[in-house]
């Protein structure tokens, strides 16, 4: 099975997919990691393993529409089996999903329908509920929607912020993700 990761982050999923890629507990090519801007820590880490990396940088396009194709067409070029969202912070267009229909993997740090966007962890702090996570679903044109594959709950505890909850969270979300994709290589 072939992936190609995007991330927009520090790319600690990514690394996790990496290190499980390495110790052959996940057997998956990554065919690349691409990123919608410069100077992550993600897109280091991509090049530290050796890894083919690209960069398709959303400021760099006068339109959302001509970036997105870009993008897809980038990532269409490694014939991926599934491309993998992995901290991507960018919502794509329904091209780009119909594209890569049924292949494009998200993972969110809240049980979805819960909480979905960009502040998954801060609005289910906020909403003050006692237990979130995280989820792994196929992604479609939505916003955090689409059939979820995999979820695991992570209890909020007293004291917790934002920082330390998601940190918790990424945690299990590692795992979640390398599990995922050990079963759909399977
Ligand atoms: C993950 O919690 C992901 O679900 C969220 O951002 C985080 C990415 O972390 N949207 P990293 O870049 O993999 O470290």
């Amino acid at each position: 099975m072939r992936i190609v990761v995007l991330v927009s982050g520090t790319g600690s999923n990514l690394q996790a997919v990496i290190d499980a890629v390495k110790s052959g507990e996940l057997d998956v090519e990554i065919a690349a990691v691409g990123a919608d801007r410069e100077g992550t820590y993600g897109v280091e880490r991509s090049s530290e393993a050796g890894l083919e990396t690209f960069v398709v940088n959303f400021n760099s396009f006068p339109t959302r529409d001509e970036w997105d194709a870009a993008l897809t067409a980038k990532v269409a070029s490694y014939a991926p089996d599934v491309v993998v969202s992995s901290g991507f912070m960018r919502i794509v267009s329904a091209d780009f999903i119909d594209a890569f229909d049924g292949k494009y993997l998200n993972t969110h740090p809240a049980l979805l329908p819960a909480f979905p966007g960009a502040h998954g962890v801060r609005d289910a702090m906020a909403y003050g509920v006692k237990v979130t996570g995280c989820t792994v679903h196929w992604a479609d044109a939505g916003v955090d929607t689409g059939p979820i594959i995999a979820q695991e709950a992570v209890a909020i505890e007293p004291g917790d912020t934002e920082d330390t909850l998601h940190e918790r969270i990424k945690v299990v979300e590692r795992r979640l993700l390398v599990s995922t994709l050990a079963a759909l290589a399977a």
